[in-house]
């Protein structure tokens, strides 16, 4: 203790999401099978610059100073469209981990997911803050105590937590998204993701999803059952509900994904809120092939 820390936050899609009708706390109860993707933002910790090349002794009374009186975190993100201060949820993670203090305290945010598309990306990096500041500080806090952090700053956060913690890929998550259920999948199918670059705001989503009729039930799938099927017998089975939503917002997305799936031969879902479309293939030969054919017209992707 207390050298600096490294820690990759992974993507996430939505395999399923069935979304019913908002409680009175204003969130939507879902149930919905959670899965990390291969797309990782990177965040480095470390205690104040003006600390390099000291001894370890100074290291570690300065991290004991930091618990006690608090830190002032420098974040430093490479996405210069991202803002650095109290709306980004990587600093507002730092400040439920820690006091707001004046010791000099760095995390730099090396960005790679796009945000604003469904794949988890500032959840992600909220949890890989928490179990950052942890670890530097030598591991300190029971789960428990990180978890009722994680809920407070987003619904996704928990997922990503035990992802840290546990390198659990695959969940199954209930409640508001917070109780999740981690499970070991039989297969590990190649996501092909597709980046429409657009920008869908998750509450006017879930306020559009009010306004529509409640999507029909389907009783509580077994996703662990599910998880050794090939991807063309998955994929039929799949569903999210907000999809109806977010193509009402934005036609263009729903035109988008019609396209995608006569192109592609296979049927394309989206993640979360979107606005990432995403397919699955057995096969990374077969999912690269799909993805180049894609990208002579314009359209961007990435293999997870
Ligand atoms: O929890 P999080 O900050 O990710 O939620 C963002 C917004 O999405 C909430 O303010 C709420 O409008 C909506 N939401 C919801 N039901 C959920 C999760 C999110 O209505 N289960």
């Amino acid at each position: 203790m207390p050298d600096p820390v490294r820690l990759q936050a992974p993507a996430k899609i939505n395999l399923h999401l069935r979304v019913f009708p908002v409680g009175a706390d204003g969130f939507h109860p879902l149930r919905s099978w959670f899965r990390t993707v291969a797309l990782f933002d990177e965040l480095n910790f470390r205690l104040g610059k003006e600390l390099d090349g000291s001894d370890s002794l100074d290291l570690i009374e300065t991290a004991l100073a930091i618990v006690e009186e608090g830190a002032d975190v420098r974040l430093a993100c490479s996405d210069p469209e991202l803002a650095t201060d109290d709306s980004n949820l990587a600093l507002r993670a730092a400040y439920a981990y820690l006091k707001r203090g004046s010791i000099p305290l760095d995390i730099s945010l090396d960005k790679h997911m796009p945000a604003g598309g469904g794949l988890g990306g500032g959840s992600s990096d909220a949890a890989a803050v928490l179990v950052g500041l942890d670890r530097l500080f030598g591991c300190r806090l029971p789960f428990a105590e990180l978890a009722a952090m994680a809920v407070r700053l987003g619904s996704d956060v928990p997922f990503f937590l035990h992802h840290q913690i546990d390198g659990i890929t695959d969940a199954t998550c209930t409640g508001r998204g917070e109780i999740v259920q981690p499970f070991e999948p039989a297969r590990r199918h190649v996501v092909l993701l597709i980046l429409p670059g657009l920008h869908v705001s998750t509450p006017a989503v879930y306020r559009q999803f009010d306004a529509m009729p409640p999507p029909p039930d389907d009783g509580a799938p077994d996703f662990q059952g599910w998880s050794p099927l090939p991807a063309l017998e998955l994929l039929p089975l799949l569903r999210n509900d907000l999809e109806p939503p977010a193509f009402s917002l934005h036609p263009d997305l729903g035109r988008l994904r019609a396209d995608l799936e006569q192109r592609l031969g296979r049927i394309v879902r989206m993640t979360g809120s979107g606005s990432t479309l995403f397919t699955l293939f057995d096969d990374r030969t077969d999912a690269e092939a799909a993805a180049s054919g894609l990208n002579r017209h314009n359209v961007r992707t990435l293999i997870a």
